[in-house]
Formats: structure tokens, C-alpha cells, sequence
């Protein structure tokens, strides 16, 4: 994968580089950990996290035993989760550069989707449900975690279910019921709740 910088409007190296990355929930997500016990993340699963950050949840899949992937623009976001692998004897593939652009050679069984939707800019989002529908194998799921915020501007820009539902249309996605989304609040991004859900790739 190549860097595009319009891939972005914001400078998350710096943040990285800064230290000040109000996102990082400090601890795995709940989300996730009730996806594990449900049997969503099994082991030997060809998992994709766009956007991985600094996410603890990489190191813990793969020492899971899931073969794992992590896609990041930010430099300093990969070394810290290779820095986290090597410390706990765990092996991923780390991508650097615009995960938007990444064509895999074999399809995934599943995307974890954490913080990575809201934080690009709106414009791109179509461009993103094209490639998780290349991502997945027909079947595959999408661990969606959709951030709710109802006021304007991003990032983190609000991923409403009614906007979710035009962004990833019935003809390609098979959806939960609105009520069966779990949501979850934001520690640090003023308790914003993130609403877990599963979409099936037809
Ligand atoms: C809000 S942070 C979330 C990080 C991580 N998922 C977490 O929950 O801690 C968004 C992440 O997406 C990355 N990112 C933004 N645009 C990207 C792009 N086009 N390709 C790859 N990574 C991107 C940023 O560098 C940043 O690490």
C-alpha cells in the first residue's frame, strides 16, 4: 500500500507521535470480548483491523491465535504494535499506508471495525464500503461498532444507523435488527456510545 495523504484530513502521526489519542479506550473493547465469547473471532480466522492504531485488540487476537491483520497510515502507530507482538510472542501483518487502497490476495473472514468508520472523513465512506465488500469473503462479517454523535464534524463523525443503512445497502449486506445493536459507551470521547453489530457480507 501507498500513503495518500487526501486520504485524510488529519494528522494522525503527529497525534501518535504526541501522545494525545483520546480514542484509545485504554483496554480491550467490551464489544469485541462478547464477540469472542459468542464464537465471532475464532482461531485460524483471516481478520483485518483498518485503521488499527495502537489498539490493543491486534496483540490479543493474534495471541488468540487468529491471523491477523493491521493497517495503519501512522509509522509510529505499526512500531508500537509491533513492539506489542514481539513483547507477547505474536505474529500479524502490520500495513503501512491508506488501508483504502489495500487489495488482499486472499479475502477475509472478517473485519473488526473499531473508531476507524468515524474517523475518515464522510466523503470516503463509500470508498470503504467498496473495499470491505472486496475485503470479505461472501459470508464474511463486518464487526461493526457504528459511533453515535449527533453533532456535526469529525473526527469522530457520527455513524448514525439510519446513515449506516444507506451506507451499506440490503443488496449487499445482511443486517441485525436495529434493537439487537449493543452499544457501548466511549470512557474517554464523553461516553459516546458505539453501537456493536454484526453485518453479513452476501
Ligand atoms: C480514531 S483512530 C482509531 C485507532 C484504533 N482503531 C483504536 O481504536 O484505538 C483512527 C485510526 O485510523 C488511522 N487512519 C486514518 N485514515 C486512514 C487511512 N486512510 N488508512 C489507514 N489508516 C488510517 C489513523 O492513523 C488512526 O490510527
Amino acid at each position: 500500500m501507498t500513503e495518500e495523504p487526501e486520504r485524510t484530513s488529519f494528522d494522525w502521526e503527529n497525534r501518535f507521535v504526541a501522545d494525545d489519542t483520546p480514542w484509545e479506550r485504554q483496554e480491550l473493547h467490551p464489544g469485541m470480548l462478547a464477540w469472542m465469547r459468542a464464537g465471532e473471532l475464532e482461531p485460524g480466522s483471516r481478520v483485518i483491523i483498518p485503521g488499527c492504531g495502537r489498539s490493543p485488540e491486534l496483540a490479543f487476537l493474534a495471541g488468540c491465535g487468529l491471523d491477523v491483520t493491521g493497517a495503519d497510515l501512522s509509522a509510529t502507530a505499526l512500531a508500537f504494535q509491533r513492539q506489542a507482538l514481539e513483547a507477547g510472542g505474536h505474529e500479524a501483518t502490520l500495513l503501512e499506508g491508506d488501508v483504502l487502497a489495500h487489495r488482499p490476495d486472499a479475502p477475509y473472514d472478517r473485519v473488526y471495525e473499531q473508531t476507524f468508520l468515524c474517523a475518515i472523513p464522510p466523503r470516503l465512506r463509500v470508498d470503504y464500503e467498496r473495499a470491505l465488500c472486496e475485503w470479505l469473503k461472501p459470508g464474511g462479517h463486518l464487526l461493526a461498532l457504528f459511533m453515535q454523535k449527533d453533532v456535526p464534524g469529525g473526527p469522530p463523525y457520527g455513524c448514525a444507523l439510519d446513515a449506516m443503512h444507506e451506507l451499506f445497502p440490503a443488496e449487499r449486506w445482511i443486517w441485525p435488527d436495529d434493537e439487537d445493536f449493543v452499544a457501548w459507551p466511549h470512557p474517554s470521547l464523553k461516553g459516546k456510545p458505539e453501537l456493536a453489530g454484526v453485518l453479513v457480507r452476501r
